[in-house]
């Protein structure tokens, strides 16, 4: 049985003997929980894999306390650093050359001669990395392909048994997987849009960051291949009104939503009537768009139709998520 264990000072001890014995643990960070096993044994990575049934091309990020950490396994240059600097510990992961003599489970790269490493910022995740003394390789911890884990009881309902310990410390802040920005080529590039977003990096290091996260056939990230994010139900993105059957997840007012063939948005039950944010403020719709999706995400739903989200800021990553889950079996995974 997988244990749920609220955070503290015991449960994170407990928690960092299970990594250490090259055993599961599901975490907190700030933008969605995470699987972890101990990045430096190999056996412990493959768990990882199979728990979630994620393909074994498909590389892991590694959670490093601070840059002089992740110094020890990615090759950092000076852009690299200053890019740590103003961003660590937060929700961004930079793709890096792997060190010659780096000690990470060649598992956790999928073989490829670059890693991901992060510094998270969640004081749970600190934690736990600090006593357990090694990176912790972790995605997001549920079955490969499905929502990512805003709260406990996600990782419970999606990954049950597969997890010895889960530690639970609420809801995640961000709710969006960490920005992924690759550095091992000549110039950065985002490969997964999160918070942080394009003009936030661009502010740092003074020249514009560009945006390469469609999904295509040879991505510059493994994880652009796959369908991710998806519910079970069909998603439909820019909705304007709402087919019968449909539920709402909206983004301002829905004063003006009717229902094709009579009615109105306001005539729907609660439990098929959510909203992202009714302020516009697209960082707490971030925060809630996972955790909505599964709510909305019940067999007595026809399909999820979701208002306009703008392009701009963290909806490019909001926007992401969304066409992954309505592009649905379209996509490879
Ligand atoms: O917010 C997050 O990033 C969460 C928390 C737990 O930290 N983790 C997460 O991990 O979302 P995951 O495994 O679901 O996503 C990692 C992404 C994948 O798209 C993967 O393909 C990419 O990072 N990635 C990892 N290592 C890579 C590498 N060496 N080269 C290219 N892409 C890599
Ligand atoms: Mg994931």
């Amino acid at each position: 049985m997988s244990r749920l264990i609220a955070a503290s000072p015991a449960a994170i001890l407990e928690a960092a003997a299970t990594i250490r014995e090259g055993r599961l643990v599901a975490f907190p960070t700030e933008t969605v929980y995470g699987l972890g096993a101990n990045a430096l044994d190999g056996k412990a990575v493959a768990k990882i894999f199979e728990a979630k049934g994620r393909p074994a091309f498909n590389p892991l990020i590694s959670h490093v306390l601070d840059e002089a950490q992740a110094a020890e396994f990615g090759v950092m240059n000076d852009m690299a650093r200053e890019i740590a600097e103003a961003f660590w510990p937060g929700p961004l992961t930079l793709l890096l050359p792997r060190r010659d003599d780096c000690k990470a489970s060649d598992l956790v790269s999928a073989g490829l001669p670059t890693i991901a490493l992060r510094a998270p910022a969640h004081k749970t995740a600190r934690a736990l990395i600090e006593v357990a003394g090694v990176p912790i390789a972790a995605p997001s911890a549920n079955k490969s392909g499905e929502i990512s884990p805003t709260t406990p009881l996600h990782v419970k309902e999606s990954l049950g048994d597969a997890v010895d310990m889960i530690v639970a410390d609420g809801p995640c802040t961000v709710g969006l997987e960490s920005t992924v920005l690759d550095l091992t080529g000549d110039a950065p590039v985002i490969v997964r849009a999160g918070s942080i977003t394009a003009e936030d990096i661009a502010a740092v290091i003074g020249k514009p960051v560009p945006y390469d996260i469609d999904a295509k056939e040879a991505p510059r990230s493994p994880g652009q291949l796959l369908k991710h994010y998806a519910p079970h139900v069909p998603l439909r993105m820019n909705a304007i009104d709402l087919l019968p059957g449909e539920a709402l997840l909206a983004f301002g007012s829905d004063k003006f939503m009717g229902i094709k063939g009579g009615g109105s948005a306001a005539s729907l039950p609660d439990e098929m009537r959510l909203n992202l944010s009714e302020g516009y403020d697209l960082h707490e719709a971030a925060a809630n768009l996972f955790r909505m999706m599964r709510a909305l995400d019940k067999p007595g739903c026809k399909g999820i139709a979701v208002m306009a989200i703008p392009h701009e800021g963290v909806g490019i990553a909001i926007n992401d998520r969304l066409r992954r889950a309505a592009a649905g079996a379209n996509l490879p995974g």
